[in-house]
């Protein structure tokens, strides 16, 4: 068995929720790792610090905390908002304050509890009738929201039991639970993304780098199958306006698509050049702004019409282990960068991917 120390370190690290141990000064003694995650911040930006670092100007909290120091009470639902620095926004938070007991019941300090509130509260408004989305988007995401859960607790006691068991053969069985496990994670966590309205952090992003980037991860497998990437970029490309790690996701997915359909030996062409002939006009700016296109062109399967046609839409795949998001959520992204996706194929001979990006947003 493991002893006591290490099993309430890895229960105390696989909370779902953020846990704190605030000491009778309101200082921040301890957090697991769904704090530095909920919060967007690391440990030691807060660790040994005022509780109001992270819930500034919230006075009626550091109120219940003192009351649970003084009488010992606990508190449930106490609606917080928690304080991120990058970019500084706040979000809403549910709080549970209870004491933390030395072994003479003397209290020492106060453990917090914090739910984020957020998907809740997005779901609440989305619920409201001017809204487009759905219910049947928004029953999904609460579904999405409530698979993962139980999904992290699934996999703690897995990974925990697997340490237990001496004998590889069933130690294997659990790695399949462990990995299946994280595969649903992976997918239900891309359809939420699909169905929540993205927050851009645009910022002036070299194109190039984020495809360097992807390209080096997807490499070994272009290698498995005795294929080659061929990066054609026009070295004169400007700097965009835009979100990197959304760009990233959809060069990978992309590029994922184009490596699955290559047959051995196939070549995957990356293009990159400021778009003379495609304007794009997006609603919020009625000026055609200055584009770049990011073309990823593979000689693979290709694909009829039909398949053409239904592309974008959410779960269509022609693939045993595909789930179907992969382009849906490249059109939301590309999208909310205003920009466009075109795609061209002949069945046998190959696919063009062109993703048209503006310069600047307004
Ligand atoms: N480059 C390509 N060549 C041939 N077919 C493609 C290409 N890209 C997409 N497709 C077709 O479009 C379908 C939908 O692609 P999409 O990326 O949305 O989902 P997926 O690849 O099947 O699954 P996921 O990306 O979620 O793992 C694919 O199943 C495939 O039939
Ligand atoms: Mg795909």
């Amino acid at each position: 068995m493991n002893d006591p120390e290490h099993l309430h370190q890895n229960i105390f690290c696989s909370i779902i929720d953020g846990v704190l141990l605030v000491s009778s000064s309101l200082t921040i003694q301890e957090s697991n790792l769904t704090v530095e995650d909920m919060f967007h911040r690391s440990r030691d930006s807060f660790i040994h610090r005022n509780l109001e670092e992270l819930f500034p100007r919230q006075q009626h909290v550091l109120d219940k905390v003192r009351q649970v120091l003084t009488t010992g009470a606990c508190y449930h639902d106490v609606e917080a908002q928690g304080m991120r620095h990058t970019p500084t926004s706040r979000f809403p938070v549910n709080l549970t304050l209870s004491p933390f007991l030395e072994a003479d019941d003397s209290i020492q300090g106060v453990v917090i509890l914090i739910k984020n509130m957020s998907l809740i509260r997005e779901l609440e408004e989305r619920q409201r009738p001017a809204d487009h989305l759905n219910n049947l988007g928004a029953v999904a995401m609460g579904m999405a929201h409530e698979i993962r859960n139980p999904l992290g607790g699934i996999r703690g006691s897995a990974q925990l039991l697997r340490q237990e068991i001496k004998d590889s053969s069933h130690q294997e069985y659990l790695d399949v639970v462990v990995s299946e496990v994280d595969r649903i994670d992976r997918m239900v966590k891309r359809m939420m993304d699909l169905t929540r309205p993205l927050n851009l952090r645009m910022a002036s992003t070299n194109i190039h780098k984020a495809l360097e980037d992807i390209l080096m991860l997807e490499k070994d497998t272009l290698t498995r199958k005795k294929g080659r990437f061929e990066q054609i970029y026009d070295p004169s490309l400007p700097p965009i306006e835009a979100d990197e790690d959304q760009l990233k996701q959809v060069f990978l997915n992309l590029i994922k698509n184009a490596i699955e359909a290559s047959r051995k030996g196939g070549k995957i062409q990356i293009v990159t050049r400021v778009s003379s002939g495609y304007a794009i006009k997006a609603a919020s700016s009625p000026i055609p702004q200055q584009n770049i296109v990011v073309e990823i062109i593979d000689s693979g399967s290709g694909m009829d019409e039909p398949t053409q046609k239904k592309l974008f839409t959410p779960f269509y795949t022609t693939k045993t282990k595909g789930s179907g998001l992969g382009l849906a959520i490249c059109l939301k992204i590309v999208e909310d960068h205003n920009g466009k996706i075109k795609i061209t194929s002949e069945k046998g001979l190959g696919t063009t991917v062109q993703v048209f990006l503006p310069i600047r947003q307004k």
